[in-house]
């Protein structure tokens, strides 16, 4: 498709071919109370030193938080978790309420299951359109041997 009469549709559609995996980020806003939102735009950047990246819509009720926050906890999903998934995709859900979370550095929030916990201090902040990317340095991190959520097509998906 010509780029210059680009189709929000179809580049969406186009988009959803490149299978992700799924993550929960977690931060903390002024008042302490704990934020939470699901995102598939993880990635790593860098062994060492250790980065890794996501981005935020500037739509999200979150964004604000996200953006100022000093400190984010990524978690990367089991295929178990896709409910999980879809509570941390709403605004204004009570996310928090019925998890057993503990806390990590900074008193990062950390949901009680995951496959993979990275907790990052922020690096950088990028212009992304839409989005602004969000580059973490990981100071932490835990993994299980747990298979992973996947995105597809719009779809959740697991590996078979
Ligand atoms: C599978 C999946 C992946 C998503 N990935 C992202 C993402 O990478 N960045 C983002 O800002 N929103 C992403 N979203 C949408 C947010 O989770 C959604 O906008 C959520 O409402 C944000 O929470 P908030 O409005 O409480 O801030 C994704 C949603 C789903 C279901």
């Amino acid at each position: 498709m010509d780029i210059e009469k680009i189709d929000p549709t179809a580049f969406r559609t186009a988009l959803g071919q490149f299978p992700t995996g799924v993550t929960i980020i977690t931060t903390l806003d002024d008042q302490g109370d704990r934020i939470g939102v699901t995102a598939s735009s993880f990635n790593t950047v860098s062994l060492d030193p250790p980065l890794v990246l996501w981005s935020i819509d500037k739509s999200a009720y979150s964004y604000d938080c996200f953006v100022n926050c000093k400190h984010f906890a990524i978690h990367v999903l089991s295929s178990e978790q896709a409910e999980l998934s879809d509570l941390f995709a709403q605004t204004g859900a009570d996310k928090f309420d019925q998890l057993q979370c503990t806390t990590g550095r900074a008193n990062l929030p950390i949901l009680p299951e995951y496959a993979a916990c990275f907790e990052c201090d922020i690096e950088h902040r990028y212009a992304g359109g839409d989005h602004t990317i969000l580059v973490g340095r990981v100071r932490a991190f835990h993994s299980h041997d747990a298979e992973p959520l996947l995105f597809h097509r719009g779809r959740y998906a697991e590996i078979s």
